[in-house]
């Protein structure tokens, strides 16, 4: 949450101040997939994702008539160091650590374009992969408490809880 959250508020203010002045900037906030679902498991990073998410979408609006363009990234499964950096690239990470061998998983590189391409367009608002985009788009038809059971359900059949 220091990371996810607080850093992130505290950098925006600090780089948003020199760009309201000169009427000019781009901020790229990084959110996940998980800004849409919760995470049974990783509970607090999933709420940490959503908080990403309603920060960045309300001062995209704030920010406007400043001409500074705000843009909200979502990236889904991406091959970097995240489960070493989360420490959950052993046996504890059995049903948490990103699966970098399903199909869905894209290379920062790939992530990165998207990101740029996105940008140069102006948008606010960007899912990296369309796997991911069907996927939200998916989810959201879905009640929140249909998906988390689903998830808690999966995650206890991988580890054997269940
Ligand atoms: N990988 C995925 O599947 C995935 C999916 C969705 C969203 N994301 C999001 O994408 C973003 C980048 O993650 P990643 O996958 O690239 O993970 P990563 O390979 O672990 O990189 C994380 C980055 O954050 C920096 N960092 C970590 N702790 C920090 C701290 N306390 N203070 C300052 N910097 C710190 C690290 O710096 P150092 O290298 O100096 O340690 C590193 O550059 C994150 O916001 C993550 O939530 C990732």
């Amino acid at each position: 949450m220091q990371l996810n959250n607080a850093s992130l508020v505290a950098m925006t203010h600090l780089f948003l101040q020199p760009m309201r002045e000169r009427k000019s900037g781009k901020i790229i906030n990084v959110a996940s997939m998980a800004a849409f679902i919760p995470v049974p498991y990783m509970a607090t990073y999933a709420a940490s994702k959503v908080f990403v998410r309603s920060f960045t979408e309300a001062i995209t609006e704030e920010c406007k008539p400043y001409n500074i363009q705000v843009m909200l990234f979502a990236p889904g499964l991406t091959k970097t160091n995240f489960n070493e950096a989360a420490g959950i690239n052993n046996e504890k990470g059995v049903g948490l650590s990103s699966d970098y061998q399903t199909a869905a998983t894209q290379s920062p590189e790939e992530v990165a374009d998207e990101l740029l391409k996105a940008l140069d367009a102006k948008k606010h608002f960007q899912i990296s992969g369309n796997r991911n985009r069907m996927g939200a788009r998916l989810a959201s038809l879905l009640p929140n408490a249909m998906i988390a059971r689903f998830m808690a359900n999966s995650y206890r059949k991988k580890t054997g809880l269940i």
